[in-house]
């Protein structure tokens, strides 16, 4: 097993370590002597200290060493320009970066992309000159979609990877444990530090049976979210097995992982087999494949592996399904559609449907698709609803641009759209139907929230299967049901569309398509990473001042919020997003949407420097500008929602020194540490109450020490003061991140 086998075609020193894994593994069998799931072999063979390490699932925190990070460009910004101030030469671990996010879908795939390019030219520039300067693969606009990249070029099985987009879990599809996180858990790993985790819980979902006619993979996850809903993945990881597996084809498995997300699965993932050969074989990369062959023992769930859950789903009984609209998770099978529309009441004519995605946009896909396109041209008939086509990567597009799947699409009535996320994620100038019209659109898309795709909240989106989607565009209706219902031919004649079929895999290979790879240059030293100091969008950082050594004392609270703060009211997503690479100008949505319990409003607070009401940022800029450190009181599980990192950057940046809560959520508490902040905790959460908006505060700050509270002094306004004693989870290199000013000026220091 000593071999050197690269981690794909493109990195020519990054390989893949199956015996160390191995080694690894051996190490903890002979501390837990139980089997093991696939999803805890990948994991437990990734752990940083496998003697030391406390397991239990549900419970440990897990330190891991993943293979790989990869980051799409929206999120990249931030994750990037954090690395560069920990003021290392290189990431140190194995990094690419994806143009897909930011491509808005307009009026097809050439222009569009010429439009975005000009527009997001000062992103794309500062990322494609970072990557090159930090030795980061880079993927520039018009490549493809980051999940559907890292499938056909970077996954493989047993690797473990972090993504900074929730999607990233796609890579199942190649036995991959892939997982999505926030831009500060990229950092650490870019950094080498090792990345923390939750050891998940494993629920187990065996697949019998074989799948036929209409059913395809989407179906599994279809079925799946409406069994566990939206919440019931939260802390786990999905592991597929049985003997169904082996009908599926790495794509669809793909498919299958993508959509775990929308259950709230840490990741999802399917044991090696041979499909998964054979895509590796048809992605050049059949030495990754034989070298999995040697070690597939270790590739799967031992035998009598033990689940928290499990799920049985027989395939061959398996229906297609519709989920939607407004939630993943209200799977409705075919046949009983069309009464669910009458019911509900759903806007039963289709106005537009979309096919690809990063979920579903395989070879096989398309294929399929096409041959219910084919089949109804061959009857005279084109898309009634509207209908579009994202090819999820360069190289699909190609191949099916030379096998002819495409020509059927535009023959069809299709749009091809660009090699980009566009509608899925509200990058779509929809003009068809009016803001608040109430609509129905179908995708084969994973998510389907009120207005992500066009930002009308009365649109309503349905995903489901390529399949089904192209069926409904013939038909225009909900109402279709292509196992059951007949259509009419343009002379009238009744006819039925037969089931679709296609490859899997091209026959003739992949075609490439056009080079939209940058590989980082011999010479890196000399790159200049660009940006302009005028720029609105991209602002380099600079590093946080380090902790004065002294108490803080008579401190205003900035607001003291209350019931739920979520990441999204600490930072606001939107109009927001163009921001998430200048840190001073995001920080103006610094806690806009938090309410105030002075008031009851949001983005209300009294300056106590001048007794005006203001803007939550407009006080705190002016409180930093006259040197004054301030806090926020927040309720329970405050900072709950997204791993933002902003939401932790931009009190730092705006002067804040603590955050002082009835309870945090984990990340964002983590966030806050990582960026020099004192996220504390009353000990007696009913010591909230006793705090008033205009009391001002000393924080005992040199008592800071790990498992010792820290004293607060409050001095009400009128009235006596008194002491508050407040808990933290600080650890020894915690408190050092505090005391430097930041974990990553903790890097920096001690890479000098
Ligand atoms: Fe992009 Fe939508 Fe996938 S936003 S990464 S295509 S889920």
């Amino acid at each position: 097993l000593d071999q050197k086998v690269k981690q794909n075609n493109w990195e020519d020193s990054n390989f893949i370590n199956y015996k160390k894994m191995s080694e690894n593994l051996a190490i903890i069998r002979g501390r837990l002597n139980r089997p093991l799931t696939y999803t805890e072999k990948i994991l437990y063979s990734h752990l940083d200290d496998p003697h030391g390490q406390e397991i239990e699932r549900g419970v440990s925190y897990l330190k891991l060493r993943p293979d790989r990070v990869a980051c799409q460009d929206a999120t990249a910004q931030m994750a990037i320009l954090q690395f560069m101030s920990a003021g290392m030469p290189s990431v140190a671990n194995p990094t690419t970066v994806h143009c897909d996010h930011l491509i808005e879908a307009q009026i097809g795939g050439a222009k569009d992309l010429e439009r975005a390019i000009n527009i997001n030219k000062e992103v794309y520039d500062f990322l494609s000159s970072a990557c090159a300067k930090y030795n980061i693969g880079f993927w520039r606009p018009g490549s493809g979609i980051i999940h559907q990249i890292l499938l056909e070029n970077y996954a493989f099985p047993g690797g473990l990877l972090i993504g900074t987009d929730s999607h990233t879990p796609n890579a199942g599809g190649l036995g991959m444990a892939a997982i999505g996180v926030g831009g500060a858990d990229a950092v650490d790993v870019m950094a080498n530090l090792p990345w923390e985790l939750k050891a998940p819980k494993v629920i187990g979902v065996k697949l019998t049976g074989k799948m036929s006619g209409w059913t395809s993979p989407k179906d599994v996850i279809l079925k799946v979210a409406g069994i566990l809903t939206v919440k019931g993945g939260t802390g786990a990881i999905v592991e597929y097995h049985g003997p169904g597996v082996d009908g599926i084809s790495a794509t669809g498995m793909g498919s299958i992982c993508n959509m775990g997300a929308e259950i709230g699965a840490t990741t999802s993932l399917f044991p090696f087999n041979d499909r998964m050969y054979d895509y590796l074989a048809a992605t050049k990369r059949t030495a990754i494949g034989d070298f999995a062959r040697q070690y597939a023992k270790e590739l799967r769930a031992d035998e009598g592996a033990e689940y928290d859950q499990f799920i049985e789903i027989n395939l061959s009984e398996l229906e297609p399904h519709i989920n939607g609209p407004f939630t993943p998770d209200l799977a409705t099978p075919i046949s009983k559609f069309s009464e669910a529309v009458k019911a509900n009441n759903w806007p039963e004519e289709l106005k537009v449907g979309l096919i690809g995605s990063c979920t579903n946009s395989s070879y096989e896909d398309m294929s399929r698709a096409a041959s219910i396109a084919r089949d109804a041209l061959n009857h005279g008939l084109k898309a009634k609803a509207a209908f579009t086509v994202t090819p999820g990567s360069e190289q699909i597009r190609a191949t099916i641009a030379r096998d002819g799947q495409l020509q059927t699409f535009e023959e069809f009535g299709g749009m091809v759209l660009a090699n980009a996320c566009g509608p899925c994620i509200g990058q779509w100038d929809r003009r068809d139907v009016k803001k608040g019209d109430a609509n129905s659109i179908v995708s084969s898309y994973n998510r389907n929230f009120t207005g992500r795709n066009d930002g009308n909240p009365a649109t309503h989106s349905f995903v489901t299967s390529p399949d089904l989607v192209v069926a409904l565009t013939i038909a225009g209706s909900l109402h279709f049901n292509p196992l059951t219902d007949k259509l009419k031919d343009k002379d009238g004649n009744e006819f039925m569309l037969a089931p679709p079929t296609g490859d899997g895999l091209p026959s003739r290979g992949y075609d490439p398509g056009n080079n939209t790879y940058q590989a980082p240059p011999a010479d890196r030293a000399s790159v200049n990473v660009q940006v302009s100091p005028s720029s609105d969008r991209l602002q380099i950082l600079s590093p946080f001042n380090a902790w004065d050594g002294k108490d803080a004392l008579d401190m205003p609270i900035l607001i003291k919020a209350q019931g739920k703060t979520t990441t999204d009211h600490i930072s606001m997503a939107g109009p927001w997003l163009k921001y998430r690479g200048h840190l001073d100008n995001i920080s103006n949505n610094m806690l806009i949407g938090a309410i105030n319990e002075a008031n009851g409003e949001a983005n209300k607070i009294r300056n106590s420097t001048t007794d005006e009401w203001d803007a939550v940022p407009a006080v705190a800029r002016d409180y930093k500008a006259k040197g004054i450190k301030w806090v926020v009181i927040g309720d329970w599980n405050y900072g709950e929602g997204s791993s933002r990192e902003h939401a932790a950057l931009e009190p730092r940046h705006l002067g804040g020194l603590a955050i002082i809560t009835r309870s945090f959520a984990r990340i964002h508490e983590t966030n806050l540490k990582k960026q020099g902040m004192l996220p504390l905790t009353f000990a007696d959460p009913a010591d909230y109450d006793k705090i008033r908006p205009d009391d001002r505060i000393d924080l005992l700050c040199t008592e800071l020490a790990v498992g010792k509270p820290m004293t607060m002094r409050v001095h009400p306004k009128d009235g006596k003061t008194f002491e508050v004693k407040l808990n933290h989870t600080f650890n020894e290199p915690q408190i050092e991140w505090f005391k430097n000013g930041s974990a990553l000026n903790t890097m920096a220091k001690n890479a000098r």
